[in-house]
């Protein structure tokens, strides 16, 4: 599975990938905000500082909602670094554009997918990546690993060559159970990807490795 960090933030994508286990980053407008980039120059100029901060996939999101725009802007955004990949939203103009960009080899992350519909039909106009918010569909009660599941079971089923990204991954236990359900990818802030490395016996284990060593060689 691969690991991509869903963060704007240029240290912590630094330091995870200073870790040596990040494949690729993940953006989208309120994670852009968040670091209080504005203006399409600064936009821009922020994407191409975290492509030369990360190896692999950067997803920069689209902020029109009609073909004309979003093909204008993902033509713009796919011209910065070939790193980039552009993020469409799962609407009927969205699936036409992913449909186009793709004809023209330029890489889109179907972003908004809640279901296993949206999913297909991104994969049919030939997305490089479905992103389901599983996250969010757990905050309104429903299960977002089963839809990872589902998703999987049937890209696997059709052969479809679209990877499953699953996004809106809030703790260690939601990146443990993509890692079972086969996901392609995990988008996730720092934090839970730090959390798989937390054992209470790898913490007393080394804390009393480090004691008996210490006892015969102080
Ligand atoms: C990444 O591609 C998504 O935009 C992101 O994971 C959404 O996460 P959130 O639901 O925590 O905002």
């Amino acid at each position: 599975m691969k690991f991509f960090i869903d963060t704007a933030n240029i240290d912590q994508i630094k330091t995870a990938q200073s870790l040596g286990i990040i494949d690729g980053v993940t953006t989208n407008p309120s994670l852009m905000a968040k670091e209080g980039i504005k203006g399409e120059k600064n936009i821009s100029d922020h994407y191409l500082k975290i492509c030369n901060s990360v190896k692999g996939d950067v997803s920069a999101e689209v902020i029109s909602t009609d073909f004309e725009g979003m093909i204008g802007e993902a033509e713009k955004l796919a011209s910065l670094h070939s790193q980039i990949v552009v993020k469409i939203p799962v609407i009927r103009e969205g699936i036409k554009a992913i449909r186009y960009l793709s004809s023209k080899g330029i890489r889109t992350n179907c972003t908004l997918v809640f279901n296993p519909g949206q999913a297909l039909l991104a994969a049919k106009a030939g997305a490089s990546y479905v992103s389901p918010f599983i996250g969010r569909l757990d905050d309104i009660g429903e299960n977002g690993i089963e839809l990872i599941e589902k998703l999987v079971d049937i890209f696997n089923y059709y052969g479809f060559g679209t990877e499953v990204l699953a996004a809106s991954i809030r703790n260690t236990n939601h990146i443990l159970r993509c890692m079972e359900a086969g996901a392609d990818v995990a988008t996730c802030p720092l934090e839970p990807i730090l959390g798989l490395l937390r054992h209470p016996l790898t913490e007393s284990g080394l804390e009393k490795f480090l004691a008996d060593h210490k006892k015969l060689n102080d």
